[in-house]
């Protein structure tokens, strides 16, 4: 085996060289060195089960030989030039692009980072109104510039100590909790219709656009009662207002179908993607339709956005999906993960909510008495998983959800195995 230096010399340096905002999960940590689809493995030959995917990216698995061997050939024949020289690649994956993607979502433009295809998208929506005012869901996340971040609802991930204004939050659709205290299908879809009211009372009436991520990742896999998305849809008609769906977390396959807002019958004016479109390699785009696209005409380029080599991954990532059917096992396996995890709640209180689509789902950790947040449990129970060879994430505004964002080549025996685990570090810590 190679040297490793090993997690406590990471730590040091870590310290040392690296700005404190970035944190690191587990108490005690474990250096990865190899992946291999599913599974990890760290710098002492231990092998765990991802279930998280690097927060939704690796939806193709680790090092995916059929991936891994194309990326590879582009590397040796080109790897760079800029787009605003001709290469094939990145014009044949926008082609892509607008073929899986809902309604009329035609023109691309390719970026690196998710944070970068929500600034670009709603630029394009800034450019396309002449507005430069957005409503953005409570508890959502967009990303870490001055705009994504001025854009996101969630106050821990909101350092910026000056964010840009005119930005309204409406508040989310998180049925287990309802920021408006009512109960779903009574409430009527109250939450939707709130962002008439922000419109009509906290805007000019003329917002640029609304951006929402169609399940919230960060918020703790946040999933929208079904007709959420088309009464947002028409109120914001109603307004000229467009509406950008961020599938930077939930895109390619990972609810069950290619893009999470497709649960819903709604087609987005703009779409942002990022994470999965690259399995690894950094690739992100804003989608919109021709008519929008096509007033963003004064010069715009990203150094790296589309380059040969991620493009490549980009072709290769959507020709995967497809060929192995990974929307199919992301609903069967997101299923039976459900299914495992709701007969676990019943044993286990302590699991408030079992809420997702397909293989993005959340299990929201309380305490039973009073339904308050549970966030110390579950930083024990996801330690306990990682030493029994499970990664797991976690995310909630309180740090209480464990997230199963998997590899969707994920397999029966697999989710058994997870499911087997968490029942038995459950009791443990019961
Ligand atoms: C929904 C969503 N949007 C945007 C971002 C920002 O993406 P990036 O970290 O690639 O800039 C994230 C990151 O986790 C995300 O989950």
């Amino acid at each position: 085996m190679p040297e490793y230096i090993g997690p406590e010399a990471i730590l040091e340096k870590k310290k040392k060289y690296i700005m404190p905002c970035l944190a690191h999960f587990y108490k005690e940590p474990r250096q990865m060195v190899r992946g291999e689809m599913q599974y990890l493995y760290d710098s002492e030959g231990r092998k765990y089960l991802d279930c998280f995917a690097g927060v939704s990216v690796m939806n193709c698995g680790h090092c995916n030989p059929e991936i891994t061997k194309k990326v590879c050939e582009q590397v040796t024949n080109l790897q760079h030039v800029c787009n605003i020289y001709l290469t094939e690649n990145f014009v044949n994956l926008a082609e892509r692009l607008a073929e899986v993607t809902p309604g009329d979502l035609q023109k691309t433009f390719f970026c690196s980072t998710g944070s970068e295809a929500n600034e670009g998208a709603a630029l394009l929506a800034s450019i396309y109104t002449g507005s430069s005012e957005f409503i953005a869901l409570r508890n959502g996340l967009h990303g870490r510039t001055k705009l994504g971040m001025s854009l996101t609802g969630i106050q821990m991930w909101r350092t910026d100590p000056n964010p840009v204004g005119g930005i309204n939050f409406a508040p989310n659709p998180y049925c287990y909790r309802c920021p408006l205290g009512k109960k779903h299908p009574e409430c009527g879809l109250a939450c939707a219709d709130m962002v008439e009211d922000l419109i009509k009372t906290a805007t000019s009436g003329h917002p640029a656009a609304l951006i929402a991520e169609p399940i919230q990742g960060n918020a703790g896999i946040v999933t929208p009662p079904k007709g959420y998305f088309k009464r947002v849809k028409e109120i914001l008609e109603k307004y000229n207002v467009l509406l950008i769906i961020d599938e930077v977390q939930t895109g390619f396959a990972r609810s069950g179908r290619m893009f999470a807002i497709e649960n819903f019958d709604v087609v987005p004016d703009i779409m942002s993607v990022a994470k999965a479109l690259g399995n690894g390699a950094p690739i992100s785009a804003f989608i919109s339709t021709a008519k929008i696209a096509d007033t963003y005409t004064k010069p715009g380029a990203s150094t790296l956005g589309g380059n040969p080599v991620s493009s490549t991954a980009g072709l290769a990532v959507l020709d995967y999906i497809e060929k192995h059917d990974l929307m199919g096992n992301a609903q069967k396996r997101g299923q039976q993960l459900r299914n495992g995890l709701l007969e676990l709640q019943k044993k286990y209180p302590v699991i408030g909510d079992v809420r997702g689509l397909g293989l993005m789902v959340g299990a929201e950790f309380i305490h039973p008495e009073d339904k308050s947040p549970n966030p110390d449990l579950l930083d024990k129970v996801l330690e306990t998983m990682k030493d029994d060879g499970f990664i797991i994430g976690k995310n909630g505004v309180a740090r209480n959800v464990m997230a199963f964002q998997p590899p969707l080549v994920i397999t029966e025996q697999n989710i058994n195995d997870v499911l087997n685990a968490l029942d038995l570090v459950l009791e443990k810590t019961k």
